[in-house]
């Protein structure tokens, strides 16, 4: 059997259990989905969402891309934010990273890889911005960690730049913004920030004809 066939294989037997413990799952899920959550996380495969929430599918709309990026001229970005906020009216918006992230590890160094180094100086840029508190740590793995802490903050604060949320904020106060951390060695999500609607922007980036 070759290895994709395994997941064809795997897909009828999911499909079959799903129908044996729940009948309706299919149907109920059919015409609507109404998510509570918007998700933006790491494309790193050892961070699947639903599996690490337990959540069901219909519970969570997901982004995923390199060290979970809110960057601001991503049109990806920009409208699965705008169908999540104004379509399916989320609650709340969870940027995810991780510790050991290697999308982050290689915006700390300095080879090039081409295309992505366009990516990764996003994150370069959080690093400058926060370079006296980094550099200050004792070890790689520490510097390392504390940036992708402080990579997922200023995500969240890139969320509430935009006029999508500005804009929900004012009409519905939400949605909620969370930044959250995983943890590889034992599973653990780490809260590290968050933004409730109507906080205060620095008036550089606060719109005032929403
Ligand atoms: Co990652």
């Amino acid at each position: 059997m070759k290895s994709y066939e395994r997941l064809l294989l795997e897909n009828k037997a999911w499909a079959a259990e799903q129908m044996q413990d729940d009948p309706e799952f299919f149907n109920r899920l059919l015409h609507v989905q109404t998510p509570e959550f918007l998700w933006i996380g790491c494309s790193d495969s050892r961070v699947p969402p639903d599996k690490i929430t337990q959540t069901q599918p219909g519970e969570i709309f997901i982004h995923r891309n390199i060290a979970n990026m809110v960057v601001h001229t991503d049109l990806n970005l920009l409208s699965v934010l705008e169908y999540a906020v104004n379509v399916l009216k989320v609650k709340h918006v969870i940027v995810c990273g991780h510790y050991g992230c290697g999308g982050v590890k290689a915006a700390m160094g300095r080879h090039n890889l081409g295309i992505i180094n366009k990516w990764l100086r996003n994150i370069k840029d959080v690093y400058r911005y926060h370079r006296d508190e980094i550099d200050v740590l004792e070890t790689e793995e520490g510097r390392l960690n504390r940036l992708i802490e402080l990579n997922v903050e200023e995500q969240v604060q890139n969320l509430a730049k935009t006029s999508i949320i500005q804009k929900a904020w004012k009409d519905r106060n939400e949605p909620h913004l969370h930044g959250w951390v995983y943890d590889l060695h034992d599973g653990i999500i780490k809260p590290v920030s968050e933004i409730e609607p109507g906080h205060h922007l620095d008036d550089l980036y606060a719109f005032d004809n929403l």
